[in-house]
C-alpha cells in the first residue's frame, strides 16, 4: 500500500491521533460539566468564555421565547441546532446526579409544586413507554409531575444498559415514579407495543386512588397543565377519549395473522371473539378508571387481547375497540357514531399534507416540531403534543418548558376554554 512506503505517515497520523485524544481529555478536565453548581434548567456550557451570552436559563441572549411562541409564524425560522450548541446531558451524569436524591431533587427543582385540592381530589395515572434520550424523558416528567399522581416508565429491553441505570437512579428519587415490574423489547407495530402499556397498567392499578389514566412516549410535552387536565377529565364525566373508528381502517391489519411488522401471512384469523366490532385509531388514549378495570379484568376484554396477539398494531386496536363495544357494557365507551366524533384532543400532531407547513423536519409523514411551529401548538386544545425532538430543535423544546413553567405558575389562564370541552359529544354520548 502507498502509505506504508512513504515513512514517517504512520508515525504521523499516529501522534495525530494521540495528539486530539489527548487535547480532548484535558479540554473535559479543564471544563468539566458544570451540572452540580448549575440551578435548574439543566443546560451546561462547556465554553466558559462563551457563559455571558447565556441567560440563566441556559438560552442564547438573542432568543426571545415569547416572541417565538406568541407569533403565527408564516415564514420558515430555522431551526437552531446548527447555531446552537448545547451539551447534552449524559445518562451518566443523571446516574451521578440522582445517586445523592436530595442533590438531584434539589438541582432539578422537583419541589416547586403548588398543587390545588381540586388536583389532589382527582389524581392522575401516566405510563411512559421510551427507548432512548433520557435527559428528554426526565425533562417532560418534570413537567408533568405532581406528588400525588401516578408514573409508570417502561424502558425497551433493548435499551443501552446506560439508560436503564439513569432512569432506575431517577426513580428512586420520586415515591409516586417507578420503572415497570417487567420489560420487554418493544418493536414497532407488534404486540409488544400493547404487552409493555399493560404491564404498567397492571402496576399501575395496584394504585388505589387514581381516577384517569394517560399514555405516553418520551418524545412528547404537556400542553394543558395538571390543573387543566383535571378539569377537562372531570367534565368528561367518565367517559374515554379515545380515537378509533370501525370502518375507515387497513382491514388486512387484523383479517390475517401477521408475523411481524411488514409480515403478513396468508392465514386468515377467526373472526373477533364475542362479536366484538373492530376499530383503529391513535394509540395515544385517556381513559377512566373503571374503564382500564374492564381492560384489565374483564373475561371479553382479555379474549380481545389474545386474539389481537397476532394482528398489525394491536396497541391501535385494542382500546379503540373496546370504546366503541358500549354493548358489552364497557366503562365509558363512546355510544355516538364513531365516524362522526367532534375531533380528537388528545395529541397535537401535523400530519403530512400538501401546503402543510412544518418548521421541524418530517419523519414518516408527521412534523416532528421546530420552533416555528410551537404558536399553533400552544394554543391548540389538545392535551399533549407529539413529537418535539430536543436534540434537533432544543431552543423550541426549551422554550415550551419556559411557556409551560408560565402556565403553571400563573394558575389560572384566560385563554383555557372549559366551556369547549363541556360540550364535546363524548360528554353525553357514553356509557
Ligand atoms: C420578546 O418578544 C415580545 C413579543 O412577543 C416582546 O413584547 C418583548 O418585549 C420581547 N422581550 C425582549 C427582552 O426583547
Ligand atoms: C397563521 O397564518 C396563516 C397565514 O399566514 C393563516 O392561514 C392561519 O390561519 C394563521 N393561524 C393562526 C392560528 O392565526
Ligand atoms: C448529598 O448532597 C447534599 C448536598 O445537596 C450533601 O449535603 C450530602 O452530604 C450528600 N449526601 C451524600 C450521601 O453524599
Amino acid at each position: 500500500m502507498m502509505w506504508k512506503r512513504i515513512p514517517g505517515i504512520k508515525k504521523f497520523f499516529g501522534s495525530l491521533v494521540l495528539f486530539c485524544v489527548s487535547s480532548n481529555l484535558l479540554l473535559l478536565l479543564y471544563y468539566p460539566p458544570k451540572i452540580f453548581d448549575n440551578p435548574c434548567p439543566l443546560v451546561v456550557s462547556w465554553k466558559k468564555s462563551q457563559w455571558s451570552q447565556y441567560t440563566r436559563d441556559g438560552l442564547p441572549k438573542s432568543i426571545n421565547c415569547s416572541f417565538i411562541y406568541n407569533r403565527n409564524h408564516s415564514s420558515n425560522i430555522p431551526s437552531y441546532k446548527w447555531c446552537y450548541r448545547r451539551d447534552t446531558i449524559t445518562d451518566y451524569h443523571y446516574s451521578k446526579l440522582a445517586s445523592n436524591c436530595s442533590m438531584f431533587l434539589k438541582h432539578r427543582n422537583y419541589n416547586r409544586h403548588q398543587v390545588t385540592s381540586k388536583e389532589k381530589k382527582f389524581p392522575l395515572a401516566f405510563s411512559i413507554l421510551m427507548h432512548t434520550n433520557v435527559e428528554q424523558m426526565e425533562r417532560m416528567l418534570h413537567a408533568i409531575y405532581r406528588p400525588h399522581n401516578v408514573y409508570c416508565i417502561h424502558v425497551d429491553a433493548k435499551s443501552a444498559s446506560s439508560i436503564h441505570t439513569a432512569v432506575q437512579a431517577i426513580v428512586k428519587c420520586l415515591p409516586n415514579v417507578f420503572v415497570a415490574s417487567r420489560v420487554i423489547p418493544v418493536h414497532w407495530a407488534e404486540f409488544s407495543v400493547l404487552e409493555a402499556e399493560i404491564i404498567c397498567l397492571e402496576d399501575l392499578w395496584k394504585y388505589k386512588y387514581w381516577k384517569y389514566y394517560i399514555n405516553l412516549a418520551g418524545t412528547e410535552f404537556p400542553l394543558k397543565t395538571n390543573l387543566e387536565l383535571v378539569q377537562v377529565l372531570k367534565a368528561y364525566k367518565g367517559g374515554n377519549e379515545i380515537d378509533g373508528s370501525p370502518s375507515h381502517r387497513p382491514t388486512a391489519w387484523t383479517q390475517y395473522s401477521w408475523k411481524r411488522e411488514y409480515w403478513r401471512t396468508n392465514t386468515l384469523k377467526s373472526p373477533p371473539p364475542h362479536g366484538f366490532t373492530i376499530a383503529k385509531g391513535s394509540t395515544h388514549i385517556v381513559a377512566s378508571r373503571e374503564f382500564i378495570d374492564f381492560a384489565l379484568h374483564d373475561r371479553k376484554a382479555l379474549d380481545l387481547i389474545n386474539w389481537m396477539k397476532d394482528i398489525r398494531c394491536p396497541d391501535e386496536h385494542f382500546f379503540q375497540t373496546l370504546n366503541i363495544n358500549s354493548h358489552l357494557g364497557v366503562p365509558g365507551a363512546y355510544t355516538g357514531n364513531p365516524d362522526l366524533r367532534d375531533g380528537f384532543y388528545v395529541r397535537y400532531k401535523i400530519w403530512k399534507s400538501p401546503g402543510t407547513m412544518c418548521h421541524g423536519k418530517w419523519v414518516d409523514f408527521i412534523c416532528v416540531l421546530g420552533a416555528g411551529d410551537l404558536h399553533k401548538a400552544v394554543i391548540s386544545k389538545q392535551f399533549f403534543l407529539n413529537k418535539l425532538n430536543l436534540d434537533m430543535d432544543p431552543i423550541a423544546y426549551q422554550c415550551l418548558e419556559q411557556w409551560y413553567n408560565d402556565r403553571v405558575q400563573k394558575g389560572r389562564n384566560p385563554d383555557f376554554d372549559i366551556g369547549f370541552y363541556m360540550s364535546r359529544k363524548l360528554v353525553n354520548n357514553h356509557i
